[in-house]
This record gives C-alpha cells, structure tokens and sequence, in this order.
C-alpha cells in the first residue's frame, strides 16, 4: 500500500513510461504519437501517480468550453484496489469545480464493471449507449455524465 501518494502533472519527458504503462492496462491504446501531440498542443493533460520513479497510474483528460472529458484512466495491475484512481479521479474533480467545469463526460465498456463502480462513486450517472463503438472488442460504449454544479465529491475515502 502506498503511503500518501501524489499527484504529478505527466509531460513529453514521461511518455515511455507512460507508454509501457498503458500498453499494461490496455488491449487497444494510443499511440505515443498521439499522446506527443496532444500533450505538446495542450489539447490534454495527463496526470500520474509515481511508484519506484515511475507512473503505475494515470488519467488523462481535456477540459473544452466548461466540458471536461475523461479520456483514459488505468492503474497498474499490481497497484490496483489501492485507492490510485480514485486519489486521481477526486484531484480531478477538484480541478474542475476550481476551473468552472460545469459537466464531465467519458465513455466505458459496458462489461467494466471495476470503471463504472469508480465513476458512479463519483457522481457520474449513465445517459446514453453507443453500440458496438470500441475497435477492439466491438462492445457498447457507456457514456456517462456528470453535473459539477450540483455535485460534491465523496470526502471520507482515500
Ligand atoms: C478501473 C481502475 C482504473 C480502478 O483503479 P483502482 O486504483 O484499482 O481503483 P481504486 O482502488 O481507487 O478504487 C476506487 C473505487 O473503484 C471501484 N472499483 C475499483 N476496482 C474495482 C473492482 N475490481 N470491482 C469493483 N469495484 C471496483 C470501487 O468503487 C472502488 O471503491 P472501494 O475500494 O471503496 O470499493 C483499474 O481497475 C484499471 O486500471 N482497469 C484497467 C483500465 C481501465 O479499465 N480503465 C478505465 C477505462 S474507462
């Protein structure tokens, strides 16, 4: 279990450790290209959790007129249930109500069960169906919301 752990802005400099780690969590990922651009454009950010000198959790999202869209989120295997994603998604949400954001949005596989019980934790409430939306697997996306105006995020856990 880690003790306290901290939340780092993730740049260029991160983005083989970056790499490793999603190719970890993930069947289908982005490339380190489009993370390049992304990060280089400010058209996202990433956000990370280090262990050991490197990131073993990270979330990356975009924040756009007032919507914020959680783009990918994963926790290394063997750093899971430990409370990493939700350290990073409660940074996330008191980033947000800091910069005005006045809705989330994010997409998920429908059978994610582990992702959809964080998200809900966190306020965010189903809306919608796209079907058969993820390359890889032809799954249903979930796509979830969530109204900052009125919400508050859970305070009692880590
Ligand atoms: C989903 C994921 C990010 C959760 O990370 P994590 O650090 O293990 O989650 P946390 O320990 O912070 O758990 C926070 C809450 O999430 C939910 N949760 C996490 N893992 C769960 C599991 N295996 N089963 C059920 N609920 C789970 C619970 O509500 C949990 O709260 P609790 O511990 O009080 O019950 C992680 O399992 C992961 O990386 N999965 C693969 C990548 C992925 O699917 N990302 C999401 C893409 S949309």
């Amino acid at each position: 279990m880690m003790e306290n752990p901290r939340v780092l802005e993730l740049g260029v400099q991160d983005l083989p450790d970056l790499m490793r780690l999603e190719q970890r969590c993930f069947s289908y990922h982005w490339s380190e290209e489009q993370y390049r651009l992304g990060l280089e454009r400010g058209a996202f950010q990433v956000w990370g959790v280090h262990a050991h000198g490197s990131p073993v959790a990270y979330l990356a999202f975009s924040i756009v007129v007032g919507e914020m869209e959680i783009l990918n989120l994963a926790v290394h295997p063997a750093f899971r249930r430990q409370g990493l994603a939700a350290k990073l998604m409660r940074s996330l949400m008191t980033f947000c109500r800091e910069q005005k954001v006045e809705q989330g949005f994010l997409d998920v596989k429908r059978s994610n069960h582990p992702a959809i019980a964080l998200y809900r934790r966190f306020g965010f409430e189903q809306y919608g169906v796209r079907k058969r939306y993820y390359p890889d697997t032809k799954e249903d996306a979930l796509l979830f919301r969530c109204d900052f105006l009125g919400h508050t995020t859970p305070a009692s856990k880590p």
